[in-house]
């Protein structure tokens, strides 16, 4: 007996090979945008990866944190290269995942039979931006330091409990190595297992009811006489090879970047984190990094501290509930009403400007904008809701097209 058909009588590894990757029918015309979901494995694989054999050298402590960082980047072989691509990883992880979410609302991806495939999806950024913040805390520079700081203390807006969730979360009056320890916990065990768990879910909820693809049509309902959808091709060999194209090129400019810009231009890695965490200096500007600015952007525009939270934590809740807002019956911007072209890129472009107001330090002209874009981000759910109820849409196409 060969040691597969061994291993297939105890364990459906085949079986589970055929259904998920070799006969798993995948349409036929998905574009560009459809490379970011195995880029987004590819960047949580490095993640993980670097992570660990960090771990490995890193100090958890407020005493040793910052030294250990300055062990690893000078003393420890290849210790700079590992450290670079998880920090370059962070910011590579966020650009995948906002173009793989852009896909999904480009295409409806998030529609009717794939709205859990979406909540999955809405929990891992959710988690992804745990997993980041609290991994930015732990090489104890300035700016880990103050951001916790800003960002722990926002809790403190909640009426009634306030104040002691803050001093629960911190474990301490002020952020401090108790702080640091228990974000070193969550962030090294206890966020990458959910995260993994919910990336499997993630997958299941995919494979259940099938890709979407950018004409957003139903590829299952065209089957040829063996049963196999006739807009749809095997998963493996042809999407393996373009994947493996996507990963090439992805990591060309991957590479560039830990090699030749490794601090993004002070965007992937703030200036003032060179500088050790000291509670008696505050740097003249706090600003997050990069990924989270638009919702910095919308925390400041709001001059009462519990208002800009609440609408900083709406602007990511409002996102779970977008297959209910959307009343339309097409998925694919292709093919639905010029109001939703035009919605979406000015979605695309608030979201972008807030990015950029969040990352300046606040003046009177910053916030009035920030308010402006705000309201645009909340509108286009609210224009959406509106225009999809009845919507005059294109006559949709029989079969998949290319073009
Ligand atoms: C660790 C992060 C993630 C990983 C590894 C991941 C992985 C994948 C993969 C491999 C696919 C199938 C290939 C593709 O459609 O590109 C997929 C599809 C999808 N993902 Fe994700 N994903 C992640 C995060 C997210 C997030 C944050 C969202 C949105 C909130 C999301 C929403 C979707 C949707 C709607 C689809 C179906 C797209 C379609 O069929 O058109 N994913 N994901």
């Amino acid at each position: 007996m060969s040691l597969l058909a061994w291993i297939d009588e105890r364990i459906p590894l085949s079986k589970t090979y055929k259904k998920h990757i070799s006969e798993y029918p995948a349409p036929k015309n998905f574009n560009f945008w459809y490379y970011f979901g195995s880029l987004a494995f590819l960047v949580l694989a490095n993640q993980l990866l670097t992570g660990f054999w960090l771990t490995m050298n890193y100090v958890p402590t407020a005493e040793g944190a910052f030294a250990s960082i300055e062990y690893i980047m000078r003393d420890v072989e290849y210790g700079w290269l590992l450290r670079y691509m998880h920090s370059t990883g962070a910011s590579a992880f966020f650009i995948v995942v906002y173009c793989h979410m852009f896909r999904a609302l480009m295409y409806g991806s998030y529609q009717k039979p794939r709205e859990l495939l979406w909540i999955f999806g809405m929990f891992i950024f959710f988690v992804l931006m745990a997993e980041a913040f609290m991994g930015y805390l732990l090489p104890w520079g300035q700016m880990s330091y103050w951001g916790a700081q800003v960002i722990i203390s926002l809790f403190g807006a909640i009426p009634i409990i306030g104040d002691d969730l803050t001093l629960w979360i911190r474990g301490d009056y002020v952020v401090s190595g108790a702080t640091l320890n228990r974000f070193f916990a969550l962030h090294v065990a206890v966020l990458p297992l959910v995260l993994c768990l919910l990336v499997f879910l993630h997958i299941i909820a995919l494979h259940e009811v099938g890709s979407n693809n950018p004409d957003g049509i139903d590829v299952k309902k065209n089957k040829d006489v063996s049963g196999w959808p006739v807009d749809a091709i095997p998963f493996h060999p042809y999407y393996t090879v373009k994947d493996i194209f996507g990963v090439g090129v992805f990591l060309f400019f991957f590479c560039y970047v830990i090699f030749f810009m490794p601090e993004g231009g002070g965007y992937f890695l703030e200036k003032p984190n060179f500088e050790a965490a000291n509670p008696l200096k505050t740097p003249e500007h706090i600003a997050p990094v990069w990924y989270f600015t638009p919702f910095y952007a919308m925390l400041r525009a709001i001059p009462d501290k519990l208002g800009g939270v609440i609408v900083m934590v709406s602007a990511i809740l409002i996102l779970f509930a977008l297959p209910w807002i959307d009343r339309g019956h097409v998925r694919s911007v292709r093919y639905r009403c010029k109001w939703h072209v035009f919605n979406l890129v000015q979605f695309v472009i608030s979201f972008i400007v807030l990015g950029v107001l969040g990352a300046l330090p606040a003046t009177p002209t910053g916030t009035v904008l920030s308010q402006i874009f705000t309201l645009l981000y909340f509108g286009f759910f609210g224009f959406l809701w509106f225009y999809s109820h009845q919507e005059k849409t294109k006559p949709l196409p029989s079969r998949v097209n290319y073009s």
